[in-house]
């Protein structure tokens, strides 16, 4: 039996060598939309790898796909992922969002794979989080496609546990940063913390909305593709799951501020952060809109207590990613 990784972007090909790692035979499918066919070029000697270039929207692709060995496992994570305004068309993130999935789904159940993972995202929450969030917590508002489109997708998924008897998970990830084999350099591609490191590196000031005040998760890639994997290895976690995947709680702005401060200690130029829309705090520190930061979240996961297992933090991870870009040159 083979997995299916369906999207080998950042969290994707940090799944496919954690997979290959444990002795799985890996089939991918990429249709190189946001991702390089250079990143992926690094698993293509292993002798577990297949990768099928397609689209999830081309049936003939999937079928290609599963043709290649059993399937058991299918990590649904080909998306177009990003909220950048420039990332896609509207039509372009429906078709892969909504139809992909649902034909990702088709050709799952088709070829008799029994378990769906399914990379959402903590987003669907919306911005503004109670105390306590956990998976029974109501979806919240949308502020662009990508992120609107999890709600359908999860819906989908729940539709085929119930029809069709599938095992459909969905895992909630929070914003994923940190090291990974695959390491995004497009603006809109990449995920904040990573840009902001980039933004740093390259003497740019960082901007942040009026959002950025908000507490959300975060979570490292290495824990993003463990807890994909620890879902799917999970018996107790049957018909449609949707499981909460985020090991901090903190501000987009908190991490830039984190970013300024590690790039500091590195002797890179003072990063410049520029709030839109944001009081700044007054003498008192008390400044119009830090007043009003939200308190941080509790985070209930299915998967879990927090300090069950050794996880990765934003702070160290920020300082490797620094390191990372400053060896690697600022520039594409
Ligand atoms: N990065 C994060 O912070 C984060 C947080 C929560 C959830 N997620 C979700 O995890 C998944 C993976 O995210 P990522 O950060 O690795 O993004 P990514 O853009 O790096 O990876 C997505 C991959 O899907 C591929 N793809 C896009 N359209 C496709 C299509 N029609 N057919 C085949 N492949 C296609 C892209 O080329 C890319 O390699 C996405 O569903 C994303 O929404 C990401």
């Amino acid at each position: 039996m083979a997995v299916l990784v369906a999207g080998v972007g950042y969290i994707g090909a940090k799944l496919v060598e954690d997979l290959l790692a444990r002795g799985e035979k890996v089939v991918a499918i990429d249709n190189f939309f946001s991702t390089s066919r250079r990143a992926i070029e690094r698993f293509c000697q292993h002798e577990r790898f297949t990768f099928i270039k397609g689209n999830i929207t081309d049936s003939r692709a999937l079928s290609s796909a599963f043709s290649v060995a059993p399937i058991s496992t299918v990590y649904a994570l080909a998306a177009q992922a990003s909220a950048h305004p420039a990332a896609a068309t509207p039509r372009y993130t429906e078709n892969t969002n909504l139809i992909g999935h649902r034909l990702l789904l088709d050709a799952s159940k088709a070829a008799g794979a029994k378990t769906i993972a399914f990379a959402s995202s903590f987003k669907v929450y919306g911005a503004n989080l109670p105390p306590v969030v956990d998976e029974s917590l109501p979806y919240g508002q949308f502020a662009d496609l990508s992120h609107l489109s999890k709600c359908y997708a999860e819906k989908l998924l729940e539709l085929y546990a119930t029809t069709h008897g599938m095992r459909c998970l969905a895992l909630r990830l929070g914003i994923v940063y940190g090291m990974g084999p695959v390491m995004k350099r497009d603006y809109r591609f990449i995920t904040a913390p990573n840009k902001f490191c980039l933004q740093a590196v390259r003497g740019e000031q960082i901007e942040l909305n009026p959002g950025a005040n908000a507490p959300t998760g975060f979570i490292h890639v290495s824990d993003a593709s463990r807890a994909m994997i620890d879902a799917v290895d999970e018996p107790l976690f049957a018909g449609y799951t949707p499981i909460n995947a985020v090991t901090e709680v903190a501000s987009v702005r908190e991490v830039a501020t984190m970013v300024a401060t590690e790039a500091k200690k590195k002797g890179l130029p003072d990063v410049i952060i520029k709030l839109y829309g944001i009081a700044e705090p007054s003498s008192s520190g008390q400044g119009e809109q830090t007043k009003s930061v939200a308190p941080r979240p509790r985070v209930i996961s299915s998967l879990g207590a927090p300090g069950e297992r050794p996880r990765r933090t934003l702070w160290e991870s920020l300082a490797e990613v620094l390191d990372y870009f400053k060896e690697a040159g600022g520039k594409d």
